[in-house]
């Protein structure tokens, strides 16, 4: 028997109802926030994420789903969705056009990593980028986007929050940091050692128990900003406190990705287990430029759609939508006619085979439809359909026309 692949899983039943529901919440209050749906291909050049997410992360560095293709072209599965929007942004040009463009999206993403609860090797993400806007409210904007959608799915969530600097406040503290781990260096694990000269902030959120000890009185990135990355982290506080959102300073929040800077964020659960990010995010006001385009500020977010599935309730109790049945099958054809005309407006069962009252009436309940339909020879011979309510159960025999 083939079976999917490791890290991989089919959406069905309870869990498919859970997925599309989200989707609808979440595109619903996009569109209110002004975001318009963007689609991107799942493949791309493999340099893309090269130089998006970066070739000191782990996604480029190790997960990636990267093969040759039949024109001997270098490509790679999408491992996350912004270097695709961003490139798609720039090849239509939107980076000469001084506006502001707003986008979401959802699909799959891929990620060869060690599959467990929470942890797969292809999932699908929700993510918005907001291209144009400097200004720290859109950075607000896009976190309390996030915090609306987990609120309508009614999702508890803790809100972590972090300022990566920017090019002018970064160097120093780099070297300084890269001073003080080298410091430490052999006692570090040997993935923290790699990343001292490549990305050594990477090292701040090292999950390695022994690591995070050494860590502990390193100089911290909020206390090495310059002036304006200091002041929009205290704005950006600010309008999160003042429209009632509550957060902590995670000061070893670093991402996972490379292209960050300035805003950082990520929304975690404590009711899934290890694997507890949410939703993560951030300003990458220099990705832009670094894919050949023209110099644009840009922030966004993108949440997991698995990991938040089993939070989501949707409630099934109620019945809903007809029922169709027919008592012999020279009536499937009437039956069928109308079942067809109110699929119109209304969600529509049909039961092809012949069933006495009894089992149709059962078959309704199973199915959760509000109303039974059903057709005998009495309702064909004066044109009539038998309908019964099945929460009030009311019984009605309707003429077959103006049902
Ligand atoms: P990310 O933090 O790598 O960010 O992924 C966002 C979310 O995707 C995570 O918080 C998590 O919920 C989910 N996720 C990541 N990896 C897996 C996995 N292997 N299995 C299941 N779920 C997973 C990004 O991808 C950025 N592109 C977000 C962004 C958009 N930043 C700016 N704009």
């Amino acid at each position: 028997m083939i079976k999917a692949l490791r890290g991989m899983k089919d959406v069905l039943f309870e869990e498919s109802s859970k997925f599309t529901h989200f989707i609808e919440v979440a595109s619903r209050v996009a569109k209110n926030y002004g975001f318009e749906y963007i689609e991107t291909p799942l493949l791309e050049e493999t340099n893309l994420f090269k130089r998006s997410v970066g070739e000191s992360s782990d996604i480029v560095n190790k997960e990636m789903y990267q093969f040759i293709d039949k024109g001997k072209n270098d490509v790679c599965l999408r491992p996350e969705g912004t270097a695709g929007v961003v490139r798609a942004f720039i090849e239509k040009k939107l980076d000469r056009i001084n506006t502001t463009n707003r986008f979401f999206y959802h699909g799959a993403m891929f990620r060869y990593e060690r599959p467990q609860k929470g942890r797969l090797r292809e999932f699908h993400q929700f993510g918005v980028e907001s291209f144009g806007e400097s200004n720290v409210y859109e950075d607000a904007n896009v976190i309390l986007m996030v915090n609306e959608i987990f609120s309508q799915l009614n999702i508890k969530f803790k809100l972590k929050l972090n300022s990566l600097g920017c090019p002018e406040c970064m160097p120093e503290y780099r070297e300084n940091l890269i001073k003080n781990l080298k410091s430490f260096e052999d006692k570090l694990c040997l993935d923290c050692q790699r990343r001292i000269e490549q990305n050594p902030i990477r090292v701040l959120d090292c999950k390695n128990k022994s690591c995070q000890e050494l860590i502990k009185e390193s100089p911290k990135l909020i206390d090495n900003l310059c002036q304006s990355c200091d002041s929009d982290f205290s704005k950006l506080k600010a309008i999160l406190k003042s429209n009632d959102l509550d957060f902590e300073i995670d000061t070893h929040l670093v991402r996972g990705l490379d292209y960050y800077s300035k805003t950082a964020f990520e929304f975690v659960s404590d009711e899934i287990g290890a694997q507890s990010a949410i939703a993560g995010g951030g300003r990458y006001d220099r990705l832009i430029e670094f894919l050949d385009g023209r110099a644009t500020p840009a922030v966004g977010f993108a949440i997991g759609i698995e990991r938040i599935l089993d939070l989501i309730k949707v409630d099934e109790s109620s019945l809903n939508g007809i029922y169709f049945g027919a008592l012999d099958e020279n009536y499937l054809d009437l039956v069928f006619q109308k079942a067809t005309q109110k699929r119109k407006d209304t969600k529509v069962f049909v039961e092809y085979s012949k069933k006495s009252l009894k089992a149709h009436l059962k078959g309704a309940n199973k199915q959760k439809a509000k109303h039974c339909a059903v057709i005998g020879e009495n309702e064909a011979n004066e044109s009539k359909i038998w309908v019964k309510n099945l929460e009030d159960s009311n019984e009605e025999l309707i003429d077959f026309n103006s049902f």
